[in-house]
């Protein structure tokens, strides 16, 4: 591989490594907002828009429970309500932070195709952190489908 090559590969590398960072910590930061008073099971969320910007949002409780949300769907209702189109990636931060079935099906309504899912194992007492990567197509095995719907 010739050197300038190399070294815009390990530029676009860095510039990634970056912004994953960035997103981490405003879901980090979004989960400080949490309101899980019934819960007590604060969820951050921080979504990357197509235009470079980050949204970001927290689980929202209510004591008529069935009218909770989660912090992924905050995230990104958030965004779309700023005029954003597509994300390009989505990123949660809990103890043991997965999208549920609900947010799978809002993520892949508005993710890029190859949109990053970014879930952090984030227990902020024990200051304890384990992330991992997965991408839109991997969240759910048949989801429902406006186009196949003639929707
Ligand atoms: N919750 C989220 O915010 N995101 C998820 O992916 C799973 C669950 C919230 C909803 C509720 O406020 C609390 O976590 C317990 O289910």
């Amino acid at each position: 591989m010739k050197k300038a090559s190399k070294g815009r590969k390990a530029g676009r590398k860095n510039w990634a490594s970056a912004i994953r960072k960035k997103l981490i910590e405003a879901a980090k930061t979004a989960q400080k907002r949490s309101y899980s008073p019934y819960s007590r099971y604060p969820v951050g969320a921080a979504v990357l828009a197509e235009s470079g910007r980050i949204y970001t949002g927290c689980n929202v409780e209510n004591a008529s429970f069935g009218l909770a949300i989660c912090a992924e769907r905050v995230a990104i209702f958030n965004a779309i309500s700023h005029g954003e189109k597509k994300l390009r990636a989505v990123c949660v931060a809990a103890k043991s932070a997965k999208p549920c079935g609900a947010c799978r099906q809002v993520i892949i309504e508005f993710a890029l195709k190859d949109a990053e899912v970014i879930c952090v194992d984030w227990q902020p007492l024990e200051k304890k952190e384990k992330v991992s990567y997965t991408r839109t197509a991997q969240l759910l095995p048949k989801p429902f489908n406006p186009s196949e719907a003639g929707l």
